[in-house]
């Protein structure tokens, strides 16, 4: 069996069905939305992995230096034979998480950007002959089926992506990945803490404005996949620290009126000037909130470690 593998867990008219009815919903309610995932075609997946080297964006590095402190301490805690990541992107940091698992043998990230499993899945089976890597292209809030693997097993989601999702988002989401574990498996969750309002909001309104431009690529994804007219000039990133749900919201703002053809779903959407999309929020945590969250989900989170200055965290809990 070749050492690298991807498969589709769903066809590629199932993608394109769940983004019409996702466009259509969003642009007819009020606010307008469009919901992140949509963000990570080729080119949003460059540009998330341009934002990890921001100065600004502090969350990559906090959660690296986490995990080269604690690497030793996950590994000897989980004893993991395979290794499933959610969201796992370029999979970079998790490098230091295959390191560290001495019996790891099987690798399964899980991504919707194909061209972010391709790159990332060649990458570490070039570097590491001895690892199976089975790539699965897949929505993670949608049920999983995992291929068939070794335990014990470690489900990682890094990155505060679970910060990307609702609170009733998170809780069924946790409930999914706790479905996935059995005794002696554990998950291994990065959160972005909640701390000072111009820290957490210059990570998501950049001076390089690398953010603006993944905010907008979201409306290039629907005007090439729906044929859609979005003018990307014609609206302005917006970020906003919400100190009540302790969330960062992004948004994108018609900079005048306007009115934008969606072919494809047979729409025409007004903009007042001054309008804002809601595009994604990132919540940020803190520890007893999240152990709340995985108790409610039947997980006992059993270490919490932080970088030095206090900004991420990463947790591991087991089934209960
Ligand atoms: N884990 C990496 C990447 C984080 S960015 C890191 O820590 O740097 C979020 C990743 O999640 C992206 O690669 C994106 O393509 C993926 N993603 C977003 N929504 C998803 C969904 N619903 N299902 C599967 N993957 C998703
Ligand atoms: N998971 C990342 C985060 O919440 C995703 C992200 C970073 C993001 N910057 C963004 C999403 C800007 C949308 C817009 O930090």
């Amino acid at each position: 069996m070749s050492p690298f593998q991807i498969t589709r867990t769903l066809p590629e008219d199932a993608t394109e069905a769940a983004l019409r009815s996702d466009v259509l919903r969003g642009l007819t309610t009020d606010p307008k939305t469009l919901p992140p995932k949509w963000f990570y075609d080729a080119h949003g997946s460059e540009l998330f992995e341009r934002i990890t080297e921001l100065p600004e964006y502090y969350p990559t590095r906090a959660e690296r230096e986490i995990l080269v402190d604690r690497a030793p301490e996950i590994a000897a805690a989980s004893g993991a034979r395979t290794l499933v990541e959610l969201g796992s992107g370029s999979s970079d940091k998790t490098r230091h998480l295959l390191d560290a698992l001495t019996d790891l043998r099987v690798y399964v990230p899980v991504d919707v950007s194909e061209s972010a499993l391709t790159l990332a899945g060649q990458a570490l089976v070039a570097e590491r002959p001895a690892l199976e890597v089975h790539a699965l292209i897949a929505d993670f809030t949608a049920s999983l089926a995992l291929p068939e693997t070794p335990g014990p097993r470690l489900v990682a989601f890094l990155g505060g992506t679970i910060g990307n999702l609702l609170p009733a988002e998170r809780g069924a989401f946790l409930a999914s990945v706790r479905a996935l574990l059995r005794p002696g498996d554990a998950l291994l969750l990065g959160t972005d803490l909640v701390k000072d309002e111009e820290v957490l909001v210059r990570a998501y309104d950049d001076a390089a404005g690398v953010t603006a431009a993944f905010n907008k690529n979201v409306l290039a994804v629907v005007n090439r996949e729906l044929g859609a007219d979005f003018d990307p000039g014609a609206f302005d990133h917006v970020a906003l620290w919400d100190p009540r749900a302790e969330w960062i919201e992004m948004r994108l703002r018609a900079r005048r009126t306007q009115t934008v053809k969606v072919p494809a779903l047979d729409l025409a959407v007004d903009f007042a000037a001054g309008e804002e999309l809601r595009t994604e929020i990132s919540a940020k945590f803190r520890e007893e909130g999240v152990r709340t969250e995985l108790a409610t989900a039947g997980l006992a989170l059993t270490h919490w470690w932080t970088d030095r200055a206090d900004r991420f965290a990463l947790s591991l809990s087991t089934v209960r």
